[in-house]
């Protein structure tokens, strides 16, 4: 049995936070985080927006485009590093509000971790333990932000997006791969509630191992790089996701870029960018579809899909 994306969805809080607005908060220019990072605004969530608010809006579109009721889900997932308290689950709080009757939990993997949600899932499905599946990412980074690190607060953005996979004979998650290595744990992490990132180190990792996944990925269901009809990478600076489409022989024009509008949002970014590329019409039937992601962990993966 195939795991299959019958219905997208995504929610962006209304407030833009642009570049320029940036310059009256740090020491930056506009100039220097598009020519670093691609990114030129990114959505703020209000104090009264949250990241399960965030993850029910996007969850309600991704219902409503798949045609399913809520009460065929039978599993929720939500991908989050911001969720709203330890604990109940942002997936529980999710659950509810949706009136769904269904097993729900959270998935922590940064910004691996909706690849690492749509893994789990891809196995519930498998198994033949579930059949529609509603998978979150979702995220709050503004909390995390310290607004006086230039570094760090130019980079980041607020949102959400959301799948229902669904079971299907035919076509859906051809594979999925997942990593972690824990001993750079130094180079990104959350201190006293604030992200903590040697970005120029982050960022040689990333582009070295982001380039052996795909072809880990390619490899194991012995395919060419040919056969990609769509890259929908995770979101976190244009270069990096450059590096990955000239790796695939790729032109950027079969790349699903939104780092431009959101900046990263870490575990929200992929679905966000899929749902973004599903409902434009860009990415149709039948195609093939590479996302991959890595994040804090560090932790990286792909999931390779006929859609
Ligand atoms: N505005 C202006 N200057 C800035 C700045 C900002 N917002 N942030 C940093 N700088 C300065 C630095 O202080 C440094 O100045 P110096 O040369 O006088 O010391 C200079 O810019 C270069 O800094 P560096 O960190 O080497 O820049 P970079 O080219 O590596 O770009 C990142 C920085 C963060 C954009 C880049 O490293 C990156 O994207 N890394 C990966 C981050 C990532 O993907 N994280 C999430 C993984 S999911």
């Amino acid at each position: 049995m195939y795991s299959r994306i019958i219905g997208t969805g995504s929610y962006l809080p209304k407030k833009i936070l642009t570049n320029k607005n940036l310059e009256s908060m740090v020491d930056t220019t506009d100039e220097w985080i598009v020519e670093r990072t691609g990114i030129k605004q990114r959505h703020i969530a209000e104090d009264t927006e949250s990241t399960s608010s965030m993850a029910i809006n996007a969850s309600i579109d991704a219902i409503e485009s798949s045609g399913i009721s809520s009460k065929d889900i039978d599993l929720v997932i939500v991908a989050t590093t911001t969720p709203d308290q330890i604990f109940p689950s942002t997936a529980c709080i999710v659950q509810n509000k949706l009136n769904i009757v269904a097993p729900a939990f959270d998935v922590q993997a940064a910004c691996t971790g909706f690849i690492y949600a749509l893994s789990v899932a891809d196995n519930y499905i498998r198994t033949g333990m579930s059949k529609n599946i509603l998978v979150i990412g979702s995220e709050k980074y503004s909390n995390l932000l310290d607004w006086n690190d230039r570094s760090t607060c130019v980079l980041f953005g607020d949102g959400a997006g959301a799948v229902i996979l669904s079971a299907d004979s035919s076509q859906g998650i051809i594979s999925s791969h997942i990593h972690a290595d824990g001993q750079y744990n130094d180079l990104l992490s959350v201190e006293n509630n604030q992200i903590k990132m040697k970005g120029n180190e982050v960022f040689k990792v990333a582009v070295n191992t982001l380039s052996k996944l795909v072809d880990e990925t390619l490899l194991n269901n012995n395919m060419d790089k040919t056969s990609i009809d769509w890259l929908v990478p995770h979101q976190a600076n244009l270069r990096i996701i450059k590096a990955a489409a000239k790796k695939l022989s790729l032109p950027l024009d079969q790349v699903v870029i939104t780092v431009d509008n959101h900046a990263n949002t870490s575990a929200a970014s992929i679905p966000l960018a899929l749902n973004e590329a599903v409902k434009d019409g860009r990415i149709k039937e039948d195609q093939v579809l590479l996302l991959e992601a890595f994040g804090s962990g560090f932790t990286w993966g792909s999931v390779l899909l006929r859609y």
